[in-house]
């Protein structure tokens, strides 16, 4: 029978597990972390992140401060708000949500934000020292997704992992954790040839490429681990994965999804990494 992963069971866990500790930091340390969230413009779904976002600091005890920007802000308000928060001692996290308007160079945005306080784990610091094996802040989904199998017991070295999608949120810095993690990696994307050929293979198959249920059953090994990365939004409202659940269920191990599997992960190694950025930011202080 499949497992099929309950994410908000693990995201909970870890909520528990941070607030029993920032407890402790601010009696031991008298340090409390704080998270800035900035959201720019009115996309309804960063609306929900930002705000959910705001509600865990609150649900774990964290300091937050959230900027919500009209649409038409310009590159330097933005850049002179990061500034600020760079230097304001109560805040140990920045993160930007993205994606932003067209009109700003999102590359530069992140390239302003210290990367001590890069909880996102975006900046071009963050993504290097992944690359060479010793991470700093790791980014929030791909860093839930590991979180998730660990906490299942499901072993990574030496696993033929198949990653559907390339994106610098996802798939790459996935990858680069995978590699860390003794896996033998395979990024696929929209050029790869025979799909399914690459896909049959895995014995961990990661859906993150944003199309709709485009994970066949016929795609997947007998007894695959498949994580569906995607939040994709149906005409009626509803939410639906890069895999085609009903058709891969039966086929898998382990499965997680849509909504409810890596999705609440990634806002929960958001707290992780602010709560990490606090403790390091006041020791280097
Ligand atoms: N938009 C979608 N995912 C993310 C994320 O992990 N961080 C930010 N800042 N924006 C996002």
């Amino acid at each position: 029978m499949p497992i099929i992963i309950n994410g908000n069971d693990v995201a909970r866990e870890i909520r528990y597990e941070i607030k029993a500790k920032v407890g402790a930091l601010q009696e031991q340390r008298g340090i409390i972390p704080g998270l800035a969230v900035i959201l720019v413009g009115k996309d309804p779904a960063s609306r929900i992140y930002v705000r959910r976002k705001t509600e865990d600091c609150e649900e774990v005890g964290f300091f937050s401060r959230e900027f919500k920007l009209p649409e038409n802000t310009e590159e330097h308000r933005l850049l002179s708000i990061i500034d600020e928060l760079n230097r304001d001692g109560r805040i140990h996290g920045i993160l930007v949500q993205l994606p932003l308007p067209q009109h700003i160079n999102a590359n530069a945005i992140i390239d302003a934000i210290n990367p001590r306080k890069d909880v996102d784990g975006f900046h071009p610091y963050n993504m290097g020292r992944l690359f060479t094996g010793d991470p700093f802040h790791q980014a929030c989904t791909p860093y839930g997704i590991i979180e998730l199998m660990d906490r299942h017991g499901i072993k990574i070295e030496g696993k033929n992992v198949v990653i559907v999608g390339r994106s610098n949120i996802v798939g790459k810095p996935l990858a680069m954790m995978l590699l860390t993690r003794h896996a033998t990696v395979t990024v696929c994307h929209t050029r790869t040839k025979n799909l399914s050929e690459v896909t049959r293979r895995a014995e961990i198959l990661v859906a993150a490429a944003g199309s709709v249920e485009m994970i066949k059953g016929e795609m997947v090994r007998d007894g695959a681990v498949v994580i569906d990365v995607g939040i994709n939004r149906r005409e009626d409202g509803t939410l639906v994965g890069d895999v085609a659940f009903s058709e891969v269920v039966d086929k898998t191990s382990y499965i997680t999804p849509v909504p409810g599997g890596v999705g609440p992960m990634t806002r929960a190694m958001l707290l992780t990494n602010t709560y990490n950025a606090a403790t390091r930011l006041s020791s280097a202080q």
